[in-house]
């Protein structure tokens, strides 16, 4: 077959090749394709069902629900949820981008400057907590928390002596104390030495190796603890459990901010509240 009859075989369907399609031809093709847009049309109305009829039901639930939302709240159409998008202030703040302070330009959102917002700093995050400044601002029951990131306070709860954004060593709260006389003793962070292990294995026969393995455990819950106990503070911040505080940037810090700062202990109260493992272990049995 030559190339010029195969060209016209592609325009093929339209009569007799290259030749322009004849009436019934035409009448032929209309019935077809009035024929396939039916069955499509009864497709998308599947027992007499269409798009319209969904979209229909899903106003009316969606009306139904917001009407018993309200019935049932007394205020809201939404069963008490607030997006983010639907408070004015947070939609400027997310207009105007994000807040980038250092710790030491954080200190001039205390709330001691007039017109100014009152921001308080939680493990690197600034939110903006001028709504309570009542609370917040100079001569509330927690200014200290204002115009600074005083995460390890808001865990230990020792507001005068924490008030430093360095978490290390926190977890060591959560973590039972053992008292002398008990015979699984296990060394406490200050005793965290072999030899100690190896005293407190051998006094016992409690395994040195034993004693490492549920010491790393109780680190790591204790750490999970500090995580939580961070993130419920920075649910409450972030506006999540009804205040009406909002989220407006970060803290900028350099590299290994935290590697130059010294050790901390744990602070009094922190010590204090920490579990006695005879306790726990009668509470388990
Ligand atoms: C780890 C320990 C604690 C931390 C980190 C802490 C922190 C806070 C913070 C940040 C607020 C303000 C919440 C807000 O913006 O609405 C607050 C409110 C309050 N806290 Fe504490 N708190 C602690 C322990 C205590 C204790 C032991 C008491 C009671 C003896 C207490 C009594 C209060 C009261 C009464 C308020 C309400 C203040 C007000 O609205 O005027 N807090 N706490």
């Amino acid at each position: 077959m030559s190339e010029s009859s195969s060209a016209r075989q592609r325009k093929g369907g339209q009569g007799v090749q290259g030749t322009p399609p004849s009436e019934s031809d035409r009448t032929s093709s209309e019935t077809e394709s009035k024929h396939s847009s039916t069955s499509a049309g009864e497709k998308s109305n599947v027992g007499g069902f269409g798009v319209l009829d969904v979209i229909r039901i899903l106003g009316g639930l969606l009306l139904l629900s917001s009407a018993l939302s309200y019935f049932v709240t007394q205020e809201s159409i939404t069963w008490g949820w607030r997006p983010w998008f639907s408070k004015p202030q947070h939609v400027m703040a997310w207009l105007r981008g994000p807040v980038l302070l250092t710790d030491e330009e954080l200190k001039g959102y205390d709330g001691s400057i007039e017109g100014r917002p009152i921001y308080v700093g939680l493990n690197g995050s600034i939110y903006d907590v001028t709504a309570g400044a009542r609370v917040y601002g100079p001569g509330g029951g927690y200014h200290f928390f204002a115009g600074r990131d005083a995460a390890r306070a808001f865990v230990t709860g020792c507001f005068a002596e924490d008030q430093t954004p360095d978490l290390r060593g926190v977890e060591e709260m959560f973590v039972p104390i053992d008292d002398d006389s008990d015979p699984t003793a296990a060394p406490s962070a200050e005793v965290e030495t072999g030899d100690e292990l190896k005293r407190a294995g051998g006094r016992t026969g409690v395994k040195k190796s034993e004693l490492k393995i549920r010491r790393e455990k109780e680190l790591r819950e204790g750490r999970k603890k500090v995580q939580a106990t961070i993130e419920g503070w920075a649910m409450l911040f972030r506006g999540e459990k009804g205040k009406p505080y909002f989220k407006v940037g970060e803290i900028v810090r350099e590299e290994g901010w935290m590697d130059k700062l010294p050790r901390r202990e744990l602070c009094e109260h922190a010590q204090k509240s920490r579990p006695q493992r005879k306790d726990m272990e009668k509470g388990a049995g």
